[in-house]
């Protein structure tokens, strides 16, 4: 077994109620973006609240490759990038295929240098994810893209011109590239249906501190006005709401009572309403938010959306908690046509679904039982790991290095919490 795999499995043993504090970090899916926007501008960034996860240290491997020089503190939850004035303009296979995220340099290195050169990101455990949304906004802003031996070689040796784009579905990361490109074109460029998440607010805001002149963010109409260059910035990044729903799901699933600071309960209005609906009590607290379950959940229905909607990366704690639920649910999946792959490992744990397309019903049994199952993404090993809370012996979960992606230290804080978690061979 190899060095990065040692410890990769998760044993968790059944029957813990979770009660106590945990405090939250910034958000995975807005530091990473933050990371390759600071390609933008020569000079020294710091960015604050970096959680200690895998992805943000192969983002970080990333830009120090394209000649940016990373200075990482732990123990103050920051990290120093400095950006050379002529960075690389190609972004490898190897690190590419391991995290998704770097795609988010195409915008920033075709807009800054006229080149790029990003390897195409393969499969994914949760579906086929287009890049064509990309590649085609940077096209309405002039540059050329095409596919050559894996790579998106996308180019614009004149610069950029502002357009009108109107994306086809809201998605995040296309609006994250065509908006960071947009800040340095000629003219304006105005999206529409552009995605409105949280993230990619945090992420323009940014931006704007940088000297960029984005408004609009958080509605589906963005407008850009181009500038002639940004400069560096310090940012804090916003808590991670994906995270902060993980633990209020955890708290509602063990009947536990979980206090969570660092969070902004106002970004996940709606997973909350849910575990209010399973008779969860919501209170919000000075930093966040706690979530107290003195019974067992009710089952309830929900339809994964883009933001404000219901978010798809929290549908396997939905899925998980229905199992055990009181009732039938009916989850709909509307965002990534995969994410139903870890139903079967949850079925190996004794849960009774049934995925027909993009559907899966739901019928609740009382106690969940223990088996050994492989965790396929990060948002699947963290629901097996509650599902494994919920059942009854203890539960293997593989592939912990999923979870390691976008959770700090989530063993030792569900110790924390009161539950019997380890990491094993
Ligand atoms: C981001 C998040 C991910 C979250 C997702 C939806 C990061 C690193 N990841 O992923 O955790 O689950 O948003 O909230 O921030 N699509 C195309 N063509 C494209 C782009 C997207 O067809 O060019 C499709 C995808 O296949 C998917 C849907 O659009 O079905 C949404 O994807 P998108 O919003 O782009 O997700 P990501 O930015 O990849």
């Amino acid at each position: 077994m190899s060095e990065r795999f040692s410890r990769d499995r998760f044993a968790v043993e059944g029957g813990a109620k979770l009660v106590g504090e945990v405090t939250v970090t910034g958000a995975k899916n807005s530091v990473l973006k933050l990371m390759a926007v600071t390609l933008m501008a020569p000079g020294r960034f710091t960015i604050q609240n970096v959680p200690d996860i895998a992805d943000v240290t192969m983002m970080a491997e990333l830009l120090s490759r394209l000649g940016c020089k990373i200075e990482r503190d732990l123990t103050r939850s920051s990290i120093t990038i400095t950006v050379p004035e002529e960075p690389g303009h190609r972004a490898e296979y190897e690190l590419v295929r391991k995290l998704r995220a770097s795609i988010n340099v195409l915008g920033p290195l075709v807009a800054r240098l006229g080149r790029a050169e990003v390897a195409l990101p393969g499969g994914d455990a949760i579906g086929s994810r287009g890049l064509d949304f990309h590649t085609q906004g940077l096209v309405d802003l002039g540059a050329t893209a095409r596919n050559e031996h894996g790579y998106i070689i996308a180019e614009a040796p004149h610069g950029l011109t502002g357009a009108h784009i109107e994306l086809e579905f809201p998605s995040v990361g296309a609006t994250e590239n065509i908006m960071t490109a947009a800040t340095l074109a000629r003219g304006v460029t105005t999206i529409d249906n552009a995605a409105r998440e949280p993230d990619v607010v945090d992420v323009g805001n940014f931006l704007n501190a940088m000297g960029a002149q984005i408004e609009g963010l958080g509605t589906p109409t963005l407008t850009i006005r181009g500038v002639a260059a940004l400069h560096p910035a310090d940012h804090s990044a916003i808590p991670d709401r994906i995270v902060t729903g993980t633990w209020a799901f955890a708290a509602a699933m063990t009947q536990g009572d979980i206090a969570i600071h660092g969070a902004r309960p106002h970004d996940l209005e709606l997973p909350l309403e849910k575990l209010v609906s399973a008779g969860a009590v919501i209170t919000t607290i000075p930093d966040g938010v706690r979530v107290t379950m003195s019974r067992r959940p009710s089952a309830i229905d929900v339809s994964t959306l883009p933001y404000p909607g219901f978010p798809t990366d929290l549908q396997p704690f939905v899925i998980t908690l229905n199992s055990i639920a009181d009732g039938n649910a009916l989850v709909t999946e509307n965002v990534f046509e995969g994410r139903f792959m870890f139903v079967n490992e949850l079925v190996r744990l004794g849960a009774q679904i049934r995925v027909d397309g993009h559907h899966a019903a739901i019928t609740g049994v009382s106690r969940l039982s223990s088996a050994p199952v492989v965790a396929s993404d990060i948002r699947a090993g963290a629901g097996l790991v509650l599902a494994g809370l919920v059942a009854e012996g203890t539960t293997f979960v593989e592939g912990a290095y999923h979870v390691d992606r976008g959770y700090p230290k989530f063993a030792e804080q569900l110790t924390a919490l009161g539950a019997r978690v380890s990491r094993v061979d």
